[in-house]
C-alpha cells in the first residue's frame, strides 16, 4: 500500500490549565484500515504524549471511545481513516457533556440516569436453578434493543437531555423497554412506574437524533415509543 498521511484536527482542553479550549493538528503515518482510534494512538505515542482519550476493548463492544469525528457521532475503533472523506479528521469529545480533559467527557450524569431504571433482570422467585428457557419468538424482541454498549452517543445527540437534565433520555429508556420486553423478567410494572413520569417516557418529542447517532444502529425511538404503549396499557389496566 503506497504510504499516505492524514491530518488529524483534536480538541483540546485541560481545564486546569487552559482558560480556553483549542485544536491541535497533527500528521499521522496512516496504514492499511488504520482507525481513528489507532492513529490517536500513534499521535499519542510518537508525538504528544499529553493527549488524552478513552478507550477499552477496541472492538466496538465498550462503548468506551465514543466521539464525534467530521461531525458525526462514531466509535474511535470502528471509524476507519480511509472511510473519512474531505482533507481534515476533526475529533471532538461527546457533545454537550462535560469535558474532563481532551476528548474524555465526564459520564457520570449518563451513568447516573441509567443505573437509575434497574438495568438488570430481575426474576423474583421464578429463577430456576439451570439456564432459563426462552423462545427464539421471544428473544427476537430483544435483538435490537440488547446492543447497547452503554456509549452515551444518543444521550450526547438529544436535545431534550441539553435542556432538561432531569430527562431520562433515550439510552436509559430504551434500556426500560429492553427488560420490559424480556420475556424472563418480573419486574416489569415495577419499571413502567419508574418511566411514568413527565421526565420519564412522556418526556421525548420524537426527535431521532437519536436513533442517528447510535453506532449500534438501535432504534431508541421506537422503543420509547412501545414503552410509552405499555406505560399506557398500564394505566388503564390493560397489562
Ligand atoms: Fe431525544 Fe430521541 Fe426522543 S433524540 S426526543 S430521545 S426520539
Amino acid at each position: 500500500m503506497k504510504e499516505t498521511t492524514a491530518t488529524l484536527k483534536v480538541f483540546r482542553l485541560d481545564p486546569d490549565a487552559d482558560p480556553e479550549p483549542h485544536f491541535d493538528t497533527y500528521q499521522v503515518a496512516v496504514t492499511e484500515k488504520m482507525s481513528v482510534l489507532e492513529a490517536l494512538f500513534a499521535i499519542l505515542e510518537q508525538q504528544d504524549p499529553s493527549l488524552s482519550f478513552r478507550y477499552s476493548c477496541r472492538g466496538a463492544v465498550c462503548g468506551s471511545c465514543a466521539m464525534y469525528i467530521n461531525g458525526a457521532y462514531g466509535l474511535a475503533c470502528r471509524t476507519l481513516i480511509e472511510n473519512l472523506k474531505g482533507g481534515e479528521i476533526i475529533v471532538t469529545p461527546l457533545p454537550h457533556l462535560p469535558v474532563i480533559k481532551d476528548l474524555v467527557v465526564d459520564m457520570t450524569a449518563f451513568y447516573d440516569k441509567m443505573t437509575s431504571v434497574m438495568p438488570y433482570l430481575e426474576t423474583g422467585e421464578s429463577a430456576p436453578e439451570r439456564e432459563f428457557h426462552q423462545s427464539p419468538q421471544a428473544r427476537r424482541a430483544l435483538d435490537e434493543v440488547t446492543d447497547c454498549i452503554w456509549c452515551a452517543s444518543c444521550h450526547s445527540a438529544c436535545p431534550l437531555t441539553w435542556a432538561n437534565k432531569e430527562y431520562l433520555g433515550p439510552a436509559a429508556l430504551t434500556k426500560v423497554y429492553r427488560f420490559v420486553a424480556d420475556s424472563r423478567d418480573e419486574a416489569g410494572p415495577q419499571r413502567l412506574q419508574i418511566v411514568n413520569r413527565e421526565d420519564g417516557a412522556w418526556r421525548c418529542h420524537t426527535i431521532f437524533n437519536c436513533v442517528e447517532a447510535c453506532p449500534k444502529n438501535i432504534n431508541q425511538t421506537e422503543a420509547i415509543g412501545k414503552l410509552r404503549r405499555k406505560t399506557l396499557a398500564r394505566r388503564l389496566k390493560f397489562w
